[in-house]
């Protein structure tokens, strides 16, 4: 059977085509993925399509190693920052750094990006920031203070359960309470030291229901942290998220944070991505629905954020993810098989970008089969097929319309990057992190010591010499701290008094 259009002859699977890429056409700005397959024939007319007015629905993209995530993540990096949107990307192989150079051209390249719809491919390179977590990667140091990360998210990072968890809460309640702003690991142990001491014993009574051999237990977990290298990732300055929201000359900058070197430490930097977006979530205003995303934020191997996770943490996420939708922030997970995403986090994925899966094993199959029932009906393909016989840079796509619709299940090749498809490697990262405009304000610990002093300071100035015999002004937590000779031996260590009440967001991180 075939249809006429114009005179030539629309085969079966041109017409498919054609219906389903129907599906994608939208009113509004679109990023275009690429185009549609039908019985292994690609359509460069067919485009595949997600609206920027549904980018803060959310997104997975999810495959077998090799069969092109990453390079879809840069795609969609690339087009976010010519719409004018910044992007905030996890680097976790250094791959997407070529998102500063242009793409090197060759004959197969521009012929992939003619039938993928991208007929005005040329090498671009891109507006890009690089950091890393704590003084030792190759990036730009960013660092989170203690009492900024909170105690749900420091759980996850000490590896501690869920009772030692709800203890770490209590502690840094009372710390919020106290107005003492901790800042890096040493303010946390000074706190907890203080607390498990003979001096503390007091305070430790009237927090209630922590045990001083659970406080010890996390005390270990962060001297280890401490001991590991875990204390540069801690400590002032603090990033300001504002950095990730910037634009450059029109288009959005994309910020990378390098995993680097620090790969032995995959759940800090997980874990630390997250503050970054709930930190986000706390600064950013509400916007309800836009036309076009006021951020992207990209969690490649987000399998590692779920991995061991406690209730809170999930819970954390789940809420994160559900709300942040509202202050125009669209947030995207990419992971080999979908089902490492928990279910309450999957539902609100609006879009599927879904690479090859394997069928080896009965839990591959498992997973297939769960995959499948995900997405709409279709009759333009048999999904359990299609989703192992995809080829590298091919994915089964289904977004959500501007109506908030799913769109037709579209086998869709993916338009290749306009940047270098390669890392540019770790010593053109560190030039280039230290030549930006992040270094000067970032490049530099915070020394503690002028902390302490501000800190001494400031207990010698709310005690004036007294001139004549008063009642003794009750000693304020700071100070009791301070006195405690446990606590001393930290020296430069300094629970900072921040003079009022700190208080929390739903996710545990300090509210600003
Ligand atoms: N959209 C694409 N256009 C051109 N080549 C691609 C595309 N996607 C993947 N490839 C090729 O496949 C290789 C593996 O892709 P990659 O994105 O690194 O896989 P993954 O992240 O899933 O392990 C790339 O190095 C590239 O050569
Ligand atoms: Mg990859």
């Amino acid at each position: 059977m075939s249809a006429h259009d114009g005179g030539r002859a629309m085969t079966n699977s041109q017409q498919q085509a054609q219906e389903i890429a129907a599906g994608y056409q939208f009113d509004g700005a679109a990023l275009e993925l690429g185009t549609v397959v039908v019985d292994g024939q690609v359509d460069p007319t067919a485009r595949v399509r997600i609206p920027m007015r549904t980018l803060n629905r959310h997104g997975l993209v999810a495959g077998a190693t090799g069969t092109g995530k990453t390079k879809t993540l840069q795609g969609i990096a690339e087009q976010l920052s010519r719409a004018g949107v910044p992007v905030v990307l996890a680097d976790i192989k250094g791959d997407l750094s070529g998102l500063s150079r242009p793409g090197e051209s060759s004959d197969k390249l521009t012929a992939r990006a003619a039938e993928t719809g991208d007929a005005d491919w040329h090498p671009s390179a891109y507006p890009t920031e690089f950091v890393s977590l704590g003084t030792t990667g190759i990036g730009v140091p960013i660092r989170a203070t203690i009492t900024s990360f909170g105690p749900v998210l420091l759980s996850k990072v000490l590896g501690l359960n869920e009772t030692q968890e709800s203890t770490l809460g209590l502690i840094f309640h009372w710390a919020d309470r106290n107005g003492l702003a901790l800042l890096d690991l040493k303010d946390i142990r000074a706190v907890i030291t203080h607390l498990t001491s003979p001096e503390g014993k007091e305070d430790l009574k009237g927090i209630g229901g922590v045990s001083a051999a659970t406080a010890g237990v996390i005390l270990r977990a962060l001297v280890n942290l401490e001991a590991d290298g875990g204390d540069t990732f801690f400590g002032e300055p603090e990033l300001d998220p504002a950095d990730l929201l910037r634009t450059a000359g029109g288009q959005g900058v994309i910020t990378l944070f390098e995993l680097g070197a620090q790969s032995a430490r995959p759940v800090m930097f997980s874990t630390f991505l997250m503050w970054v977006l709930a930190d986000l979530f706390q600064t950013l205003p509400e916007v309800g629905d836009v036309d076009k995303p006021k951020l992207v934020f990209i969690f490649d191997e987000a399998h590692l954020l779920f991995a061991g996770a406690s209730k809170a943490f999930l819970e954390q996420v789940e809420q994160t993810v559900r709300l942040i939708r509202s202050k125009g922030v669209g947030v995207f997970f990419c992971t080999q098989l979908p089902t490492d995403i928990p279910n309450p986090v999957l539902s609100q994925l609006g879009a599927r970008i879904q690479h090859a899966l394997r069928a080896f094993t009965p839990d591959d199959q498992k997973a297939l089969s769960k995959t499948v029932r995900t997405y709409p009906k279709t009759a333009a393909y048999d999904l359990e097929q299609a989703l192992t016989s995809l080829g590298t840079g091919e994915a089964i796509v289904t977004v959500l319309s501007e109506r908030g619709a799913p769109t037709p299940v579209a086998w869709t090749r993916i338009a290749p990057p306009r940047s270098l498809m390669d890392t540019i490697g770790d010593t053109a990262i560190t030039q280039r992190a230290q030549a930006g405009p992040l270094y000067a304000k970032y490049g530099q610990t915070i020394d503690r010591e002028s902390a302490y002093e501000i800190l001494t300071a400031k207990v010698e100035a709310a005690e004036p010499e007294p001139a004549a015999p008063k009642p003794k002004p009750e000693e304020s937590t700071a100070e009791r701290i301070m006195s405690n000779p446990a606590v001393k031996s930290f020296l430069r260590s300094a629970a900072t008094a921040a003079g009022r009440e700190i208080s929390r967001s739903i996710f545990g991180t300090r509210k600003r």
